[in-house]
């Protein structure tokens, strides 16, 4: 038989190893020893295919800014904030889009095939509303990106922000954003959750609320999120991003309101590279980490799916589009270092990440698109050790970027001339 692409002898995220055959756009066999021609082969000698990583929280009007007009001096939210208020006016339609395909080229670069990205809607000129709708449809063939209509300056704290955010809803913007313990009051902070719910409600969209990005325990918006998800039906489209006061809160009201977020189905998002250096700022010693509970609210089957949230933008100058980083300084700052745990954390960058997009035909299986990372590493584990080169990139059966294998050259005397990260195992030493 005849197909586009095969990929011989690749593991599974679930630890199965199989060939996998493609045809017209779509995934049509997963099993062994597929017989058959196809214009491309690939030997994945044992390496790692996954369904590509998804990056589910992201500012995508803010990056590769990082510098413009000047950089973060303290690194806090609060700096970022500010300065990305001294950058709003200076932006073009043009300069948004370009640093926004700029990104997208390295996303894909580093197996991220959709992004969800907040576009602040705080500017009656609404030109990063009208760029990156222009962007979501110039990447369509290699990158689904979502936009969430964001109200950075609080949606009744800022008086243009409640037009606005319908005026980018009205202009295709697909998910409603908010900004709750932005607004001058907790009590604003909950009526702002609510007419938000309302609108989504109204409109038939997702939600997906920067909730309780603070230290401060008190702030506990994800309270109001779960009970207005349920009250108007929203179960399954509503998402909770940062959710960091959860770090803070006491243990008791934290025993409520986990089940209450479980109850209501709310994903929750945590975005740990970004926040376990915003959070603790005005802690002296010990600094909290300032991330949700993320194996508790797991263990309840809350589905969590990591964020990246910023690259070299006013609010962190690192970052690479990298989700295996994500993953990585998660399991980090949340102690989930067990073999299940960190399986779990590698879930949190593809399919619970689908889930909560609303991704469909996600998935290495018959009949899902042809959309996958081969990693230079063995098994997820592996691959968010070492971070893993994206060996290649396909979508809807098309290789669309390709990285080599990580090979340094040694010159030790008596030692071996290469070193492949991917090829180590623990040594096994002899005994007696
Ligand atoms: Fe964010």
């Amino acid at each position: 038989m005849n197909f586009d692409l095969i990929v011989k002898n690749a593991n599974l995220a679930d630890g199965r190893m199989a060939d996998i055959a493609v045809a017209k756009g779509k995934i049509v066999a997963v099993e062994r020893d597929i017989e058959g021609d196809a214009q491309t082969m690939i030997d994945a000698t044992g390496r790692l295919l996954s369904a590509p990583f998804i990056d589910i929280h992201f500012h995508m009007d803010a990056t590769l800014s990082l510098g413009t007009p000047r950089f973060n001096r303290t690194g806090t939210l609060l700096e970022g904030i500010q300065l990305w208020g001294e950058l709003r006016p200076l932006l073009t339609k043009e300069a948004v889009i370009e640093r926004a395909l700029r990104y997208c080229d390295l996303a894909v670069s580093q197996g991220i095939l959709a992004v969800r990205s907040h576009v602040d809607v705080c500017d009656d000129r609404l030109v990063g509303v009208e760029a990156l709708l222009e962007v979501r449809d110039m990447v369509q063939d290699y990158l689904d990106l979502q936009l969430v209509a964001f109200p950075q300056n609080g949606y009744f704290r800022s008086p243009i922000a409640a037009r606005n955010l319908e005026r980018a809803l009205d202009m295709g913007v697909e998910v409603v954003g908010g900004i709750p313990h932005g607004e001058r009051t907790m009590e604003d902070g909950r009526l702002s959750v609510t007419a938000l719910c309302e609108i989504a409600a109204k409109r038939g969209l997702m939600v997906d609320l920067h909730c309780d990005e603070t230290d401060d325990p008190h702030s506990r918006h994800i309270e109001t999120l779960a009970y207005e998800t349920q009250r108007l039906g929203l179960k399954g489209r509503v998402a909770g991003s940062h959710l960091t006061s959860m770090h803070s809160m006491d243990n008791y009201y934290a025993s409520k309101l986990l089940p209450l977020i479980a109850e209501a189905e709310v994903h929750c998002i945590p975005n740990p590279v970004a926040n376990v250096v915003l959070q603790g700022r005005h802690d002296t010693y010990p600094k909290r980490r300032g991330l949700m509970r993320v194996p508790e609210l797991m263990a309840l089957g809350v589905n969590v799916a990591f964020g990246q949230d910023s690259c070299m933008d006013p609010w962190y100058s690192l970052g690479n589009a990298d989700m295996l980083e994500a993953a990585n300084v998660a399991i980090h700052a949340t102690h989930m270092t067990s073999h299940d745990a960190m399986k779990a954390c590698f879930a949190a960058i593809t399919d619970n990440a689908a889930k909560t997009f609303g991704l469909e035909g996600y998935g290495v299986a018959p009949g899902c698109n042809a959309d996958f990372v081969l990693l230079d590493a063995r098994d997820p584990i592996e691959a968010i050790r070492l971070r893993a080169n994206r060996l290649a990139v396909v979508r809807r059966g098309k290789v669309i970027s390709e990285t080599a294998p990580h090979v340094s050259t040694l010159s030790l005397p008596g030692r071996p001339r290469t070193v492949e990260p991917s090829r180590y195992a623990p040594v096994e030493f002899a005994t007696r």
